[in-house]
């Protein structure tokens, strides 16, 4: 790796419904990080585990979600492009970091009590655990910049802490991660209910469009998607269901809100909508089609997850090895 450039960390769970909130949000602002950064992109595994997976779904998912990340501008030969269980120290800094994290700030994680509730019947340890394997992620790698949505902030000033608790135990070892938030997709809502976040776990599917819906189902969804009185487009506070329209037109039309605003002034919302589906589809469209034609390529995948699990495991191998002898664990002689 390249000592020059600062580190970047990101990664996106395999449950097969990416949504455009995830897109626009995340994955979206990855590709100009890849010229400036020491990138390593994370397809995390581990974190799926926390909630119920059938094996040969979550098999599928990640699979596709690799050949996502390509089809997205992710390219394997500037960044690391990984599988999280490849990596083991991932599973191993979890325990170390286990032991300095308090029950009670884990308790606290709004995530954590947001999914508790909604999985009542499975409140698994690894599903308080979460965030502290997410913190590993990011510390093993020395990570500067975490490219994340908004909803990932609390979860991020976790890894602060965290790295901070550590390094004042002990002596520096980690470097103190920042996120990265880009401003407009941070926060995607709902297309049923504009004033929660669009989410991949939302039980109503026409609340969400994901990555792999065709254009007649994300035509259909914005055309079903809750409107706000008075049939005006406009970008404000009181209107959030057509507010939550404009920033997805903005974001794949590539255009200004107030330009916008002006382009449908006095439309009406059916037009609207239909615009917001053309700008969606015309960016969602060929990220499919290259997905698709990479998804069948299991060689070629193959190799990419190779060669990055090796590139990211030397980074992890030193940090978790530094991270042993400052905690007074007696080193392997070999
Ligand atoms: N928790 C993140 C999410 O749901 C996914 C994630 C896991 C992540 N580890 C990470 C994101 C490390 C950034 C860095 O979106």
């Amino acid at each position: 790796m390249d000592n020059v450039r600062k580190t970047a960390f990101s990664g996106v769970q395999p449950t097969g419904r990416i949504t455009l909130g995830n897109y626009l949000g995340a994955i979206r602002n990855w590709r100009p990080l890849q010229d400036e950064y020491n990138c390593l992109y994370c397809v995390v595994d581990l974190h799926s585990l926390t909630v119920t997976q059938v094996p040969a779904e979550l098999r599928k998912n990640t699979m596709d979600l690799v050949a996502l990340y390509i089809a997205c501008g992710i390219d394997p030969d500037k960044s690391s492009l990984f599988i999280q269980s490849h990596v083991h120290e991932h599973a191993e800094l979890t325990w170390i970091l286990d032991t300095i994290a308090y029950v009670g700030e884990m308790n606290r994680m709004t995530q954590f009590k947001d999914k508790s509730r909604k999985h009542a019947d499975n409140i698994n340890m690894g599903l308080m655990n979460y965030p502290v394997l997410m913190a590993s992620d990011i510390l093993l790698y020395q990570t500067d910049l975490v490219p994340v949505g908004k909803d990932q902030l609390q979860h991020l000033e976790l890894a602060r802490n965290l790295a901070e608790r550590f390094n004042n135990r002990y002596s520096p070892t980690f470097v103190v991660p920042e996120a990265l938030c880009f401003q407009n997709g941070c926060s995607i809502k709902s297309l049923q209910e504009p004033t929660a976040k669009m989410s991949k776990s939302d039980p109503n599917e026409n609340a969400v469009i994901t990555l792999f819906d065709d254009p007649d189902t994300i035509r259909r969804k914005l055309r079903r998607a809750v409107t706000d009185c008075c049939s005006e487009v406009r970008f404000a506070e009181d209107k959030p269901a057509i507010s939550n329209l404009l920033t997805i037109y903005s974001l794949t039309a590539d255009e200004s809100i107030a330009d916008a605003e002006k382009r449908f002034d006095g439309c009406g919302y059916g037009v609207f909508k239909d615009a917001v589906a053309d700008a969606v589809i015309s960016v969602v469209e060929p990220i499919q089609r290259e997905q698709k034609r990479l998804a069948a390529d299991k060689s070629y995948l193959e190799n990419v997850l190779k060669q990055g699990a090796e590139q990211a495991e030397r980074t992890a191998r030193k940090t978790l090895d530094k991270v042993y002898r400052k905690i007074g664990l007696i080193g392997r002689v070999r």
